[in-house]
């Protein structure tokens, strides 16, 4: 899960989609990282950790890193929370760079719209309650897309 500084957005996505994982009994490894250095080593958002903690998902350990090229070798799939992010992403990764394996998270909620998740970053704490829900549903529609746990056996959080 990726964003611009990897404390508001990615980390939601990142706590949210291993909840979801976890009660599913999906063993992915999941993680988040940013495209810029500003944050590197802190804690989540004041306001992403508030709203997590509300609904139950505790994202309070997590610290900001920075995407690097070595985690298209790592990780299956990578989502981009917005398009300048995706952008940003395929500079990074140079000659590594796989565009099977990265897309835009909301198209696995809304397939082929390319909508972007809105930074919340610049606005006040509704905005980050608005930007949960959408990370929730398109979490779940991406467990129940690459779920291999039998039919029935999925439970959102
Ligand atoms: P995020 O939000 O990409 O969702 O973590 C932002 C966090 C920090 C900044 C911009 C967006 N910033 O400019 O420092």
């Amino acid at each position: 899960m990726v964003c611009l500084g990897n404390i508001c957005r990615s980390p939601i996505a990142e706590g949210v989609m291993r909840a979801i994982a976890l009660k599913n009994n999906l063993n992915w490894q999941i993680a988040s990282a940013g495209i810029k250095d500003y944050h590197i080593g802190e804690p989540p958002h004041n306001y992403s950790q508030k709203i997590c903690q509300k609904n139950g998902v505790d994202i309070s350990q997590q610290r900001a890193r920075r995407f690097v090229a070595q985690d298209l070798e790592i990780y299956d799939k990578i989502y981009a929370m917005s398009a300048d992010v995706l952008t940003e992403i395929q500079h990074i990764a140079g000659a590594s760079f796989n565009g099977q394996k990265v897309s835009l998270f909301l198209n696995e909620l809304y397939p082929g719209s390319n909508r972007s998740v809105p930074d919340p970053w610049y606005g006040p704490e509704e905005g980050y309650t608005e930007v949960f829900e959408m990370i929730r549903k398109t979490c779940e529609a991406i467990s129940v897309k690459y779920r291999s746990a039998p039919a029935g056996f999925y439970a959102p959080i």
